[in-house]
């Protein structure tokens, strides 16, 4: 069975059980409690809470993960950077560990044909109880089945999930191993499922949930590997031809593959966040002599994974270009960093102002005898990140930089001003961007002149009466025609196809949004124009503060 076949037989078998399939979500997270998704439960994150999901409460996703934290493990038998992960996800309780279990079971020895060789459950701890539920359910289909796999109990570390970031939802696990062909590698984990019971808050209290959920996660590639009965995941048809270009070099190999889907997905090389692990990734490439087999590999991953990833295809020559123009800056930067390097330049200076890897001055040192002190060299880059960060205020859901009580009061104050810049200035009026962060709410909007003073009083006006009826914030969800139908703002493109969700704000507004918003406008206090200039050709920019 090939990859291809594989994700296929997955998505099928997880429709057939009610499941709507979402598509990947980008590996440039939608949460920011992450540099890189690196789960498919991500997207989802918000369902398992409050908040409603536009999919219903079944879904299955093929879903494109980074994790950065096995970048050193890459090259032995069962560890990559970029991957992907084949999903089931249950919110609100629509179900949980008995299907969960039986979905899982089903599919490994039944579609997949496969011998399970034990599987896992969490033993409990001071912080929350064994799951027997999930030793029980595995105990009857044992039974059931006449099968005598272990079921062996294990501790948080290997038996509990998340939360991603700092808080969120996060459960107990069972975990699926099976034995692979090769001799030695030893069982080898393949699906993790996960049952958020409960919500780690930020002071590190597990509360349980009203409704729990299932998060399950399986990495195609060791699949692959065991139903192709590979001794290793690079062996499979998701490597072998680019294994063959590269004299099967895997470290080169998986960095090669994760530097295209990264660039399909907006990432381009920088000193900092993801761009610096985009960087690392090509520079190591680079540094063990590959760089002349970029142009051949982009081919052959893209024509791979084209069928299934479209982004691949539509970005290839951005993905060559960025890789290519990073080689050459980095050969350049070596011959340059080696000369800074002999003169004993610090490793800060050596990687900030010349961009020469700390890895490479670390092994350079080493050769001369000498430590470099990474401690040292650590806190220097923290501080810098984060200057950094604060100067690109970054821009989230809804152009929000956090998702403060602040920023939420001013997302909502945001939807009043176009409100009533449409009202003053007139229906000509389109929000071209915002931006917001804990202070201010930045707002450009398309209008061909400067306003008058009296145009911004109206303006503030307007806004703050909408603030004093204290009117509600509502949310619904609707077919996109209807939103129009309705005379909802925003912007009709939508990712899946059906459903988008409206706030409406009293009568005064309504809009297409993901939200945040305050529940009710009386909470904003009043509101305040601070500043109205050009922005670019025909768009003006307000910036405006509640105070
Ligand atoms: N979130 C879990 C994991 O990443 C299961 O999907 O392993």
């Amino acid at each position: 069975m090939n990859s291809n076949e594989i994700r296929q037989r997955f998505l099928d078998f997880f429709r057939e059980k009610g499941h709507k399939i979402v598509p990947s979500s980008s590996l440039v997270p939608t949460d920011d409690s992450v540099l890189l998704t690196t789960a498919g439960m991500q997207q989802f994150k918000p369902y398992y809470l409050d908040e409603k999901s536009p999919h219903g409460n079944k879904v299955a996703s093929i879903q494109k993960c980074f994790r950065t934290s096995d970048i050193d493990e890459v090259g032995n038998e069962k560890h990559l950077t970029f991957f992907e992960m084949l999903g089931n996800f249950s919110f609100k309780d629509e179900y949980f560990k008995k299907e969960a279990i039986e979905y899982a079971y089903e599919f490994i020895t039944k579609e997949m044909g496969l011998e399970i060789d034990y599987v896992s459950v969490f033993e409990g701890d001071d912080l929350t109880p064994p799951d027997t539920e999930s030793e029980e359910i595995w105990e009857k289909i044992k039974k059931e089945n006449n099968e005598n796999f272990e079921i062996k109990k294990f501790g948080r570390e290997d038996n509990f999930w998340g939360p991603t970031g700092e808080e969120g939802p996060c459960g107990p696990t069972t975990e699926i191993y099976v034995n692979p062909a090769g001799d030695g590698a030893g069982a080898l984990e393949i699906w993790n499922l996960v049952f958020n019971e409960y919500y780690k808050n930020k002071e590190g209290k597990y509360n349980k949930l009203d409704k729990p959920g299932v998060d399950t996660g399986m990495g195609l590639e060791r699949l692959a590997m065991v139903v192709q009965k590979k001794n290793n995941i690079f062996e499979t048809d998701l490597f072998e031809p680019i294994m063959k270009v590269v004299g099967n070099n895997r470290v080169v190999t998986d960095h090669l593959r994760a530097s295209v889907f990264l660039i399909a997905d907006g990432v381009v090389p920088s000193n900092v966040g993801r761009g610096y692990v985009l960087r690392r990734l090509i520079r190591r490439v680079v540094a063990k002599g590959f760089g002349n087999a970029i142009e051949k590999t982009v081919g052959i991953i893209v024509e791979n994974y084209k069928d299934f990833y479209f982004e691949l295809e539509q970005n290839k020559n951005k993905i060559f270009t960025e890789l290519k123009k990073e080689e050459e800056i980095f050969n350049k930067t070596l011959e340059k960093g080696m000369r800074e390097f002999k003169r004993g330049t610090d490793p800060f200076v050596l990687f900030t102002t010349y961009g020469f890897p700390i890895e490479l001055t670390q092994e350079l040192s080493k050769e001369k005898g000498a430590v470099v002190d990474i401690e040292k060299f650590n806190q220097q880059m923290q501080k810098h990140q984060e200057l950094s960060r604060t100067a690109s205020a970054g821009m989230f859901k809804g152009g929000l930089a956090d998702e403060s009580e602040e920023t939420t009061k001013l997302h909502t104050a945001a939807h009043l001003l176009l409100a009533a810049l449409r009202k003053i200035l007139g229906d000509h009026v389109e929000q071209k961007g915002s931006n917001i962060t804990i202070e201010r709410l930045r707002f450009d909007f398309s209008h061909p002149e400067k306003l008058t003073d009296e145009q911004k009083k109206e303006i503030e006006r307007l806004v703050n009466k909408q603030i004093k009826k204290d009117l509600s914030v509502t949310c619904e969800e609707m077919k996109p025609e209807e939103a129009k139908e309705k005379g909802a703002l925003g912007v009709f493109e939508h990712k899946y196809g059906d459903i988008v969700t409206v706030y409406a704000i009293g009568a005064f507004s309504r809009e297409i949004c993901g939200g945040p918003h305050v529940k009710k406008t009386g909470k904003l206090g009043t509101f305040k124009i601070k500043k109205e200039e050009a922005s670019s050709a025909g768009v003006r920019r307000i910036k405006a503060v509640l105070i």
